[in-house]
């Protein structure tokens, strides 16, 4: 991180909460910088010299975590919801850190989502810009046609006023009533691959994220977790 930073980033990359919760501490008169109190979230810090305080106790910078995740279906990614289904966080409890998944999965996909406290590396790998590849074992009802699948390669208007763009496609194996396949889109559009899916008329009936860039879920068991390496992440970030 930069030696200079508003007061708000380096508490969020302290690895103790997001960026919109810490504003709230600050706010709230809960953080000091060299034991005054500062309610200006975007307050300057010099990292190295000021001396920031959160409830008394010295915040320092937290060592980076990055975790990939075998999401089981039936799991929600975010905080608990009003009807007390299983989150993401249930299956890193005994991390006992601060994490935030890396976009998101539907309750009815499984598969491999990283969840870190590096919200730049998490940034990096969802911006469309960058174009991290994710790819994703579909199993769809009927039998997907030549056409249908040149549909889903080329891009197709998927509703509510969006395309999806190019993605690869390959068939893996096809029955008369059902159809297996990889599909690796670069985009992160809500439900993509369901609504590419059903644009060509087929509803999918399993969704697995099998890789991120050349990171493969691999062996990974369905509900545990890998925490990654400097090896794995450079996977992660290759197109
Ligand atoms: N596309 C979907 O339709 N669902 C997911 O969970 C991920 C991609």
């Amino acid at each position: 991180m930069k030696a200079r930073a508003t007061l708000d980033r380096v508490l969020s990359k302290a690895g103790i909460a997001s960026r919109t919760t810490t504003r709230e501490w600050i706010e709230n008169g809960r953080v000091k910088v060299n034991g005054k109190v500062v309610r200006d979230p975007d307050h300057w810090v010099e990292q190295g010299k000021d001396v920031v305080h959160l409830d008394g106790r010295r915040i320092k910078a937290e060592k980076k975590i990055y975790v990939a995740l075998n999401k089981p279906t039936g799991v929600i990614t975010s905080h608990g919801d009003n009807q007390n289904r299983p989150t993401v966080y249930d299956y890193v409890k005994q991390l006992d850190r601060w994490l935030i998944p890396v976009g998101r999965l539907d309750m009815d996909t499984s598969g491999l989502i990283v969840l870190t406290n590096d919200t730049d590396f998490g940034e990096a790998l969802l911006n469309p810009t960058t174009g991290i590849p994710k790819t994703y074992y579909v199993k769809a009802a009927g039998v997907v046609s030549d056409s249908q699948y040149f549909d889903l390669a080329y891009g197709l208007d998927i509703g509510r006023g969006e395309r999806s763009g190019p993605s690869v496609v390959r068939e893996v194996r096809a029955s008369p009533k059902y159809t297996w396949m990889e599909l690796t889109i670069t985009e992160g559009k809500n439900r993509q691959v369901r609504r590419m899916c059903e644009a060509i008329g087929h509803v999918v009936l399993k969704l697995v994220r099998i890789r991120i860039g050349g990171f493969s879920l691999g062996d990974i068991p369905v509900g545990t977790f890998k925490i990654l390496d400097a090896k794995d992440l450079k996977k992660l970030l290759s197109r």
